[in-house]
């Protein structure tokens, strides 16, 4: 009888350090996925092999560079110090314990949806399950007046949201599932909203008239992901954009630009459930800012299709197309599955902001390379086979044939662009 007792008793002194321990494990597995679903790592790695978290990546912005900071568990380098409430607070209110305040390339805006679990789950991850790297990251230096961070707590007052998530109750779980990926953690709109005259996204929720409708950072413009046919999302459906984030090809489409990490560092990793909410929540999104269409039965489009053929373009982008273009996104402008995009009806390319479409052709790219995706491919740089002109007259001629119907492009929207990209 004594003995069972001293059994019982071993048992349960072994058994619960080892139930709390699984407990912590889970937690600290579920706050990896989350950092996944904010991409903590794209943006708090330096390039180039960088460690993970330990910070040093630039951070391009209207006021200079900025440098993110080494988020890993070491006490002087980086975070180990901070309790759970001075995570909580630098990640959803943008400033850190010792009262500095971030700057807003820090998503913080976003984060503070980020509900109380989630935020137990980033923590335990933070503190148990990221090594902890010694080095300090490079501070950032901009010009005055930008460097007054109290500054921030003004802008703060003005612009920043705060409050957690609040689920709609006229919408079912995996709508405000999606609500929540996309408006916290995803903080999708730190690209794809447009921002304000002093860097303030303009809207954090689809109660705002411009959230979502495209916007410009870096150079690279995000699109609009409201149901927009022409130049946003009406057009494709919720699994080709689900298709989209878990492997950059979807709907025809291939992610490009800053967008490639996006879905390298974080969207590839989220759970089908996850990546299916988001696109529903996307196509739940009324058209807004509407811009660019696609036609493909016009007379617009038969005609560009017979200039193709009979190899006497009518217009100076259709040769230019055919000699540097066709191999692979075909004469057609149809691409190939799983490898070029078609540039039919492509909303990214009917966007009636061009920098994206610009950049592209100067700089050249690559697909994103995924677990499980189609293998990487190369989309050449131009910069040195065309002039500005060419450039502009062949992105012209995508923007306008096979159905497309945009603006056209400029040698000044062009050469405006290499000058400020120095290319
Ligand atoms: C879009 C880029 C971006 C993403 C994504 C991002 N951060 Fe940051 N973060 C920054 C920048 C930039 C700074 C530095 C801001 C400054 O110096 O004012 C920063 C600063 C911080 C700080 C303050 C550290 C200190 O004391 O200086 C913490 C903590 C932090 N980030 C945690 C996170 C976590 C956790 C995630 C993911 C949930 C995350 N960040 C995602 C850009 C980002
Ligand atoms: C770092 C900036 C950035 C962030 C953050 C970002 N995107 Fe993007 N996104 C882009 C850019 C640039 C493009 C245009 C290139 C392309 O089509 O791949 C794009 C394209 C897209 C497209 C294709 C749209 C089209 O019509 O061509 C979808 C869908 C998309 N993003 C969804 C998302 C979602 C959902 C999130 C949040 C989880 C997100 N993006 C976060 C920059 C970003
Ligand atoms: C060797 C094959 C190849 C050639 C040649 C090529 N591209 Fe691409 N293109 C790609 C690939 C691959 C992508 C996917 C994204 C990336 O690479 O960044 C792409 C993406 C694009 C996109 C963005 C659409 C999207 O959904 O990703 C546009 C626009 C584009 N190319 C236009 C052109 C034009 C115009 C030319 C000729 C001047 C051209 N391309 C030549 C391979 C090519």
């Amino acid at each position: 009888m004594k003995r069972a007792v001293l059994y019982l008793l071993l048992a349960v002194t072994l058994l619960v350090p080892l139930v709390a321990g699984a407990e912590d494990a889970a937690l600290v597995a579920r706050g990896a996925y989350l950092a996944k679903a904010a991409d903590c790592a794209g943006c708090h790695t330096a390039p180039k092999g960088g460690a993970p978290f330990a910070g040093g990546l630039g951070m391009g912005s209207p006021f200079g560079t900025i440098m993110t900071s080494n988020i890993t568990p070491d006490p002087v380098a980086g975070i180990g110090k901070y309790r759970f409430e001075d995570f909580a607070r630098a990640l959803r209110e943008g400033v850190a314990p010792d009262g500095k305040h971030l700057y807003p390339a820090m998503p913080y805006p976003s984060f503070s949806k980020i509900d109380d679990d989630d935020m137990r789950a980033l923590y335990a991850y933070f503190m148990h399950g990221v090594a902890p790297v010694p080095v300090a990251a490079p501070p950032t230096r901009l010009p005055f007046p930008f460097d007054q961070r109290w500054a921030l707590a003004l802008w703060n007052l003005a612009f920043a949201p705060s409050g957690r998530y609040a689920p709609r109750t006229d919408r079912d779980a995996q709508w405000n599932r999606g609500a929540y990926l996309v408006q916290s953690l995803g903080h999708c709109g730190a690209c794809h909203t447009p921002r304000g005259p002093a860097f303030e996204e303009r809207g954090y929720t689809e109660s705002s008239r411009r959230f979502l409708t495209g916007g410009t950072n870096d150079h690279w413009f995000a699109p609009n992901l409201t149901g927009d046919p022409g130049a946003g999302l009406g057009r494709l459906g919720a699994a080709d954009i689900a298709a989209f984030l878990k492997s950059g090809h979807g709907g025809g489409q291939v992610a490009f630009g800053s967008m490639v990490q996006v879905v390298e560092d974080s969207t590839q990793y989220l759970n089908d459930d996850d990546l299916n909410a988001i696109a529903v929540y996307l196509k739940s999104l009324p058209a807004r800012e509407s811009a660019g269409a696609y036609a493909p039965r016009s007379l617009a489009a038969k005609v560009s299709a017979q200039a193709l053929r009979t190899g006497e373009p009518a217009r100076p982008g259709a040769g230019i197309y055919l000699a540097y273009c066709a191999k692979c996104h075909r004469a057609d402008g149809g691409g190939e599955p799983r490898k070029y995009p078609r540039l039919a009806g492509n909303p990214a390319v009917l966007s009636a902001e061009t920098t994206s479409l610009v950049r592209l052709l100067v700089e050249g790219g690559n697909s994103p390379e995924t677990r499980g995706g189609p293998k990487r491919e190369k989309m050449p740089s131009f910069a040195g086979q065309l002039t500005d002109l060419q450039i502009a007259q062949v992105i012209t001629f995508a923007r306008t044939s096979w159905g497309n119907d945009a603006r056209p492009v400029t040698q000044r929207d062009v050469t405006t662009l290499r000058h400020a990209l120095h290319k």
